[in-house]
């Protein structure tokens, strides 16, 4: 176990993901924008525990895009879409953010455009372009014979490859057939998009969610799937790290900047590869963590893997939700009807872990997802349901918009907005997100929060337990998360003072909350979640 003592501004706090479509619409269209956001900053950080006390936001794609993949099929690295405003607006929203204390990073998207891209426009145009390298054109054997069986990410558009009439040639595409990859082994296209970077961290950004940043280096032979179970281009790791290497020394060459890769690897070690040099990313999305079911063994074991796999100069992100994935509320809570105890107990997790939390949009609020009728679907891949809009106030004073929109939202909202919107729940004391900022500020406050070693604890069946310290001890905390339906006691461990001082539980009004109490068997409800502070 082993504690750091000045964080990085990406090590301090919870970095909370904003999908600009569905957070606030200030124009009435139905769609969120980035003045929606400028107006509800406060909400995420005004200075005061009132407030989310986030430490920096990351916002999903807002460049301009024909919107086949709702923004990641960019069209223009380097403006922004007019659904979600101007450039001048992302100005003004870097600014807000920056006055509030607030880092904000973009989402970057290296592996692919959109195909109505001018590159792209320019590759298919003729096989004699210049650009024709810059995306992955194959002969296959012909009109119809696929260059290898290669598939989308997206399990509806099937093969990952499609034919070009004009240039008779197949093109690359891990989505979206409007989602064509390009092709990293070309420099001219890593300069490029370089540039894209360099226009946004000129502008002022702190950092990038880089999408799908594995998936750049591809099997140089592009190899068939079949007959093999570790060889393809999702996998294909041995090219990737001199890329990213560069990319380091780019950002590197800004002030305390932060690249954070999506890394979809469910592999622990191949994950870890992205970190552990300290000359790669800052950090890397932990897949295998956000997909674990609600099995205490299970979180042990991932949480403990991450540790041993990780080397020294290595910081985790933990994160249970994004705009890809199910709400946990509707993962962990629903199936089993224990309200939104699961969900609370999440928020305590990722806030009390040694590792960055990521606060998706709407989690603070322990929101479910949306139930979509058949005639409102709209993406491609079944995540409707993650992406419905922020209710910002009860239906019943701002209309059925719930405050995100006085038009139209361009999806529906969830049925409970009346009882979760954000306005109910700032008033009150019992509500998730009252719980989510006490969360925050606690961690603020607190330095072996952020940056304490960390130890897990075996402290009684269904129990995750992890200590919280610096090397000599001082300023311990304990963590401990019920995983099961009913009561448990905390048993007794060598490894625990006789008592602690409750500081936090995930259920509102438990009597001790506040006081020291003897930690050999306080009991926990079922899904309960406490921090405890174990010098007094
Ligand atoms: C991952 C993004 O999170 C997802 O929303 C998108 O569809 C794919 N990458 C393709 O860009």
């Amino acid at each position: 176990m082993h504690g750091e003592a000045t964080p990085a501004w990406w090590q301090r706090g919870a970095i909370y993901q904003i999908y600009p479509r569905s957070f606030a619409d200030s124009d009435g269209d139905g769609v969120g924008d980035l003045r929606g956001i400028i107006a509800h900053l406060d909400h995420l950080n005004d200075g005061t525990p009132g407030s989310l006390g986030v430490e920096a936001i990351w916002l999903s794609p807002f460049y301009r895009s024909p919107m086949a993949d709702y923004g990641y099929d960019v069209s223009d690295y380097t403006d922004v879409d007019p659904l979600f405003g101007t450039l001048a607006d992302f100005d003004d929203l870097l600014g807000e953010a920056h006055a509030r204390g607030v880092k904000v990073i973009v989402d970057f998207v290296p592996n692919h455009t959109s195909d109505r891209h001018p590159w792209f426009v320019e590759s298919r145009s003729s096989r004699e372009d210049p650009k024709r390298d810059w995306y992955v054109w194959r002969d296959g054997g012909g009109p119809d014979r696929r260059p290898n069986d290669w598939v989308s990410n997206f399990p509806a558009v099937g093969p990952a490859w499609t034919w070009d009439e004009r240039t008779a040639q197949w093109y690359l595409h891990s989505f979206l057939p409007q989602q064509p990859d390009l092709n990293w082994d070309n420099p001219e296209v890593e300069a490029a998009l370089y540039d894209a970077m360099r226009f946004w961290l000129d502008r002022g950004v702190d950092g990038f969610r880089l999408d799908v940043i594995h998936a750049i280096a591809k099997d140089p032979e592009l190899r068939s799937n079949r007959g093999s179970d570790r060889v393809h281009h999702e996998d294909w790791q041995p090219t990737i790290h001199e890329p990213l290497q560069r990319m380091s020394a780019m950002i590197d060459g800004y002030d305390d900047r932060m690249l954070v890769g999506e890394v979809y690897l469910l592999d622990l070690h191949r994950l870890v590869a992205y970190v552990n040099s300290g000359r790669e990313l800052h950090l890397a999305h932990n897949f295998t963590f956000a997909r674990l079911p609600w099995e205490v063994a299970a979180f042990r074991e991932n949480i403990d893997g991450w540790e041993a796999a990780a080397s020294d100069v290595a910081w985790p992100a933990w994160f249970l939700a994004n705009h890809d994935h199910p709400r946990t509320a509707s993962r962990f809570d629903h199936p089993r009807g224990t309200g939104q105890a699961r969900a609370r107990a999440v928020l305590l997790l990722l806030y009390a872990m040694r590792g960055t939390p990521f606060v998706y949009q709407g989690e603070e609020l322990g929101l479910p997802d949306a139930q979509i009728p058949r005639e409102r679907v709209v993406d491609v891949d079944g995540r409707d349901p993650e992406r419905a809009p922020i209710p910002w106030a009860p239906p019943s004073r701002a209309g059925a918009g719930a405050g995100f929109s006085p038009g139209d939202p361009w999806l529906p909202l969830i049925a409970d907005a009346e009882r979760l919107n954000v306005a109910s729940q700032r008033e009150d004391p019992a509500s998730t997100f009252a719980l989510a900022r006490r969360l925050a500020w606690l961690r603020r406050r607190e330095p072996v929060l952020q940056v304490g070693g960390q130890r897990s604890l075996a402290l009684g069946e269904d129990l995750l337990a992890w200590l919280r310290a610096f090397g000599g001890g001082d300023h311990a905390w304990v963590a401990v998360a019920n995983f099961a339906l009913q009561e448990r006691r905390i048993g007794a461990s060598p490894d625990l003072p006789e008592r602690g001082v409750l500081e936090v539980s995930t259920v509102h009004g438990r009597p001790d909350e506040g006081c020291e109490v003897p930690l050999d068997g306080l009991a926990l409800d079922g899904g309960e979640a406490v921090l405890l502070r174990l010098s007094v």
